[in-house]
């Protein structure tokens, strides 16, 4: 029997008065219960502070590059020459040149990378774009699944689950379907031929918390 539960036992025993009994099983009990609360609320938060410190988990940095992560150049660094213009989008996961970090040990670092004709672009878009290539999240804002879909005709991102439609040329705003909301913009810039990060995230990525 563990010992904190043999402590109640012995308490129990040694107090013949039922009402100070009881009175002494719920503050054990209390105090049980609350170190239990603190043990979870401990082992979450060292959860996030690994997800804070790991470089793996880390989100994408400035400077970062990317490795296709699916597709025939899998594994291979993304260049602007290896992206067609006019889709479909790529998968990658950012890439710390410095350390060969690759920032896999998150799937909401999962980033959908499109090369468009820069005149197709909004203003805003184009802003934050690398000559015509476009950063979004990979993960639907609506229940977190891949947005994997491609629609050629209106260069349209589809989430295959609910069928959520985002417009990579407008900043990925919502067309259709029950997403909440845009997919979370990752500013981009070319350096040395390669796509790489020029900035944070423009929303928390994942699914939306109700
Ligand atoms: S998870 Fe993408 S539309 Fe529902």
């Amino acid at each position: 029997m563990p010992r904190a539960e043999n402590q109640l036992e012995e308490s129990t025993n040694a107090h013949p008065c039922a009402e100070c009994c009881t009175s002494r099983l719920v503050s054990r009990r209390t105090v049980l219960k609350s170190a239990l609360g603190l043990g979870v609320s401990l082992h979450f938060a060292s959860i996030a502070e690994s997800a804070e410190t790991d470089p793996k988990k880390l989100r994408p940095q400035i400077g970062d590059i990317f490795l296709f992560s699916a597709g025939a150049h899998q594994g291979q660094v993304v260049t602007l020459n290896n992206l067609p213009e006019g889709g479909p989008p790529a998968f990658a996961y950012p890439l710390d040149p410095k350390t060969q970090t690759l920032r896999d040990g998150s799937r909401l670092n999962r980033v959908l990378l499109v090369h468009l004709a820069q005149a197709a672009l909004t203003d805003p878009t184009r802003a934050v774009a690398a000559e015509g290539v476009v950063g979004y999240s990979a993960i639907c804002p609506h229940t977190g699944c891949d947005v994997s879909g491609w629609q050629a005709d209106t260069q349209h991102l589809i989430c295959p689950c609910h069928t959520s439609t985002f417009d990579p040329k407008d900043r990925a705003r919502v067309v259709g379907g029950p997403a909440p909301r845009s997919l979370p913009l990752l500013p981009l810039q070319i350096a040395d031929g390669k796509v790489t990060v020029a900035g944070a995230f423009s929303a928390r990525v994942g699914a939306e918390q109700k």
